[in-house]
């Protein structure tokens, strides 16, 4: 079993990333990313810190938004109006879930198609399905170049994908699919869900329950990628699989944390680098 290390093939994105920054920047453009939170959450709160420190590591300006919890609609759409419009600002995240009287996809499809690094406003979803990328969605792009870094070849391969979300699961799928993987996306209602789960080469687990996945779904020799990030019950964090126990059983295995999360962040940094590019007509 090897465990395949988040942080150093995220290091790497971004330090590529910094370096196509510095390049930008000798032609007179610095990318901006404006990220939004609204409310208290502490999890949303550590994520958007960590999203600000990696602009500042690969050198591009930032813009944070910490709205109350008590924000409108209406000012949540305003402000999204004026980043749109501000062209300092490449790339625009509106970090989810928003508190329960604000409405996520109004403001998903508020966010200008070419500011939306996240890759979830409709227009770049259907891009997705399509497979003519602008902006790939950052966790499965981060899946995908852990799953690279392994060696690994995903052609012909069989992948099993657990969850559906909008932001994971399905985007999941698609990225796996265009690599040529035979995919098959199962989810909380899915029947005899280990006898599918052990057919998997690949595995990804997305269903937000800790340690679900056990070392009987797991088929010897897979690839398995958590990107579960649950608190166990001493509130610890931890993921999707049941780590310890499916370590042996697999070729490779991502950890929770140190595997997708920082992945996440460096490819909505790659986004970024993009969105300042295209908007300023540079290859
Ligand atoms: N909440 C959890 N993951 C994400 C993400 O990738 N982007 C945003 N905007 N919110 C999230």
């Amino acid at each position: 079993m090897n465990i395949i290390d988040g942080k150093a093939v995220s290091a790497a994105v971004k330090a590529q990333v910094k370096k196509e920054c510095d390049e930008l920047k000798a032609k007179g453009v610095t990318p901006g990313l404006a990220v939004i939170i609204v409310g208290e959450d502490p999890a949303s709160q550590v994520y958007v810190r960590n999203k600000e420190r990696a602009c500042e590591e690969c050198g591009f300006y930032s813009e944070k938004y910490a709205l109350p919890e008590n924000t409108t609609q209406k000012e949540l759409n305003a402000l999204v109006d004026r980043l749109n419009a501000d062209s300092k600002i490449n790339g625009i995240l509106c970090q989810l879930p928003l508190p329960k009287h604000l409405d996520d996809k109004e403001v998903i499809n508020r966010i200008n198609p070419e500011k939306d690094v996240d890759a979830f406003h409709p227009e770049n979803v259907g891009a997705i399905m399509l497979g003519e990328y602008k902006y790939l969605p950052c966790t499965p792009a981060g899946v995908m170049e852990l799953i690279k870094s392994t060696g690994v070849d995903v052609k012909g391969k069989k992948a099993v994908v657990i969850g559906r979300s909008n932001i994971v699961g399905k985007p999941m799928a698609m990225l796996l699919l265009h690599a040529d993987a035979t995919v098959e996306i199962t989810h909380s209602k899915t029947v005899n869900l280990p006898e599918i789960t052990r057919t998997a080469d690949i595995l990804v687990a997305a269903i937000g329950k800790a340690k679900f996945v056990t070392a009987d779904m797991v088929k010897d020799g897979a690839v398995v990628i958590d990107v579960g990030m649950n608190r166990d019950e001493n509130g610890k964090l931890c993921g999707d699989v049941d780590f310890e126990n499916v370590k042996d059983k697999c070729s490779f295995i991502t950890p929770v944390p140190g595997g997708v999360g920082p992945m996440t962040i460096s490819m909505l940094m790659r986004n970024t680098l993009t969105a300042a590019k295209t908007q300023n007509n540079i290859k």
